[in-house]
């Protein structure tokens, strides 16, 4: 029996995904262990844990063969000096590539291998970054306003977590003033 295909609607202006049927919440204290500074992001969860990120989706089969898509919606912000950002993972099937769209807000894609190879790969509107196989990737909101990608992989990709948290990304993208580095 053949999936029916279907359709779906971004409302391109406000990056916001009609009709999604799958909702991932992240607030502030699902980030522990993830930013330089643990006193900062303590504080941040007592004055009332607030929402980091969201993912929205329509939810396709975790199978071979699908392509799971749908909008990230990270919160601007810092912790400390750093940046907002996503935990981050390698798939758990790692050679599964990702591809990301920008739609809104400013950020970087940082990008790291098991060697500890490191890159960050700017987006903004209209910017496409490709994740190649065996990267793990985590989105940083360096704007003011939220960063909302559009994004597809492989619907049996899976997410491996506990690799990148004992690990960590090589490079941390910190607020200094107005400007941005990228450490
Ligand atoms: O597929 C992806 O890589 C994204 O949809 C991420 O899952 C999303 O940005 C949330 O990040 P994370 O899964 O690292 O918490
Ligand atoms: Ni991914």
């Amino acid at each position: 029996l053949l999936m029916e295909p279907f359709g779906a609607d971004i409302d391109l202006a406000e990056a916001v995904l009609k009709d999604y049927n799958a909702h991932l919440v992240r607030k502030a204290s699902s980030m522990k262990g993830h930013y330089a500074d643990a006193d900062a992001l303590e504080k941040l969860i007592q004055q009332g844990d607030p929402l980091h990120y969201e993912v929205f989706e329509k939810a396709v089969p975790q199978e071979t063969g699908h392509l799971q898509f749908g909008l990230s919606k990270l919160q601007p912000g810092t912790v400390g000096e750093e940046f907002f950002m996503t935990k981050g993972h390698y798939h758990e099937i790692p050679e599964a590539a990702e591809v990301y769209l920008c739609l809104r807000g400013k950020g970087y894609m940082l990008m790291k291998t098991t060697e500890g190879e490191c890159r960050a790969e700017y987006m903004e509107r209209g910017r496409v970054v490709y994740v190649p196989p065996y990267w793990a990737h985590r989105s940083v909101n360096v704007g003011d306003e939220p960063l909302i990608t559009f994004y597809v992989y492989p619907g049996d990709a899976g997410h491996n977590y506990g690799d990148i948290e004992e690990e960590g990304f090589p490079k941390r993208i910190y607020k200094r003033g107005d400007k941005v580095e990228i450490l």
